[in-house]
């Protein structure tokens, strides 16, 4: 086995481009372990693009392919991609990568049906190699820390989160694809951060009752670059308005394993004042986590109104630590806080995801969000979209044995899982 990881960036769009500075930020780091040789795009544009910004950032110009199998072919001793297609692509590219003998590391949404979900797991399990789902949200110190908060019993027992995020109005969020059903719509493609983020707080869902809306029929484009500025570019030959397919809003009602509740809005319709929250109460008290990587710290609350807000948060969280390379990265093992422009905060976050896959590759380790992980938060991204539809609550095991399916059906139609002779 080389030292480094030999691996091919697939997809060199806007997350493929933030993903490369991922790279370089472990390059930086004393933990590198794995190596760019090669990007793949179906354009060649972007992809001679990455390559060029790869030259200045890591030192060498990886090799530029405009399909997967020419370039499995002329590298035989590639390791791994790290899939960074649109969402609705991830079953059909992570697929071929793997029945191609590579590890994968793939965005989130694992993908956009639970049945794409199967796929993707059943071919990594076929191929006896790493599927990893890139959740960076995670993966936050702050998050970290909050997760620690609550099983070290700061708050007492946890009752009931409340997650809500609403925005948007009727703009076109970064690409067109991400407002039609079949690529993912916004509280698929950004809700299942949240998803993630509920179950890595709150332990696994048991039931769901909501429902979600298609609001905006009309979406036109706005003017803004989207996060880290990476998409400044697509709004030269952006349509001025698109007519989305895919629904903009979820409202839901959630049951955790543990016996809590859970609030979950995630609506990219949102007109007026916009609203992001996140708090967590429990027997004891309250936690509240401001966004993510944006380094705000988190606040406990207790009865009587004491609040802590900074330092002495940790004393609250005995078992908080990081991993070694976050530490490296953020300066510590017990993070509480951090200041650093977003980019920097983004690319940090992507090398530990990098190198996970590395060392997952390494040792046969299981990376710490599996394909069947990164599908239970598509299931509970789904679930109020499903229950909505059956006008009953869902359980997870509804979701997973495709009981509740209605919505994701019409995608599994539209992108050819299932022919509709067979519904
Ligand atoms: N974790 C995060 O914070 C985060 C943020 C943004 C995007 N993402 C995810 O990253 C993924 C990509 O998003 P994006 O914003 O970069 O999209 P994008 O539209 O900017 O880029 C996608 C790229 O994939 C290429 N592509 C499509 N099919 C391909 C194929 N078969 N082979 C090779 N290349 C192919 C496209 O040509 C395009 O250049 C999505 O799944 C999205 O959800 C994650």
């Amino acid at each position: 086995m080389p030292e480094h990881i030999k691996y091919a960036a697939v997809g060199c769009g806007g997350m493929g481009r933030r993903h490369l500075r991922g790279a370089a930020m472990l390059y930086g780091s004393s933990r590198r372990n794995m190596e760019l040789v090669a990007c793949c795009d179906i354009k060649r544009e972007p992809a001679e693009l990455y390559a060029d910004e790869a030259k200045d950032l890591l030192g060498s110009r990886p090799r530029v392919f405009t399909d997967i199998a020419t370039m499995v072919r002329e590298i035989p001793d590639l390791q791994a991609a790290d899939v960074t297609v649109e969402s609705g692509f991830h079953h059909v590219v992570a697929v071929t990568c793997l029945q191609a003998g590579l590890h994968v590391q793939c965005e989130k949404p694992a993908a956009v049906s639970i049945r794409g979900c199967n796929m993707m797991i059943d071919a990594a399990r076929r191929a006896g190699c790493t599927l990893s789902i890139a959740e960076n949200y995670r993966r936050d110190p702050i998050h970290r820390l909050a997760r620690a908060l609550i099983a070290d019993g700061a708050i007492g027992t946890p009752r009931l989160m409340l997650s809500t995020s609403i925005g948007g109005r009727d703009l076109i969020a970064m690409t067109p694809w991400r407002h039609m059903q079949e690529t993912a719509s916004m509280p698929v493609d950004a809700g299942v951060h949240e998803a993630d983020v509920m179950r890595f707080y709150m332990g696994e869902f048991r039931v769901v009752f909501g429902a979600s809306r298609l609001h905006e029929k009309t979406r036109r484009k706005g003017t803004s670059a989207g996060p880290g500025g990476f998409y400044g570019a697509y709004l030269a030959t952006m349509p001025d308005t698109i007519i989305p397919t895919g629904d903009d809003a979820l409202y839901a009602l959630i049951q955790f394993e543990n016996g809590a509740f859970g609030q979950w809005i995630d609506d990219h319709a949102g007109h007026g004042e916009p609203k992001h929250e996140r708090i967590v109460y429990g027997s004891k008290g309250s936690l509240q986590s401001f966004g993510n990587r944006n380094g705000k710290p988190s606040k406990l609350t207790f009865d009587g109104g004491t609040a802590i807000e900074d330092e002495r948060i940790l004393d609250y969280a005995p078992s908080y630590r990081l991993e070694p390379l976050a530490a490296e990265l953020f300066g510590g093992d017990r993070v509480w806080s951090y200041t650093a422009p977003f980019n920097e905060i983004d690319s940090r976050i992507l090398a530990m995801e990098y190198y996970e896959l590395g060392e997952c590759i390494r040792t046969g380790q299981k990376p710490e969000v599996t394909g069947e992980e990164g599908r239970a938060d598509v299931a509970l991204t789904y679930a109020p979209f499903e229950a909505g539809r059956l006008g009953r609550p869902v359980t997870l095991d509804d979701m997973l044995s495709l009981r509740a399916d209605v919505y994701q059906r019409e995608i599994d139609i539209k992108l050819g899982i299932l022919q509709p002779a067979s519904v």
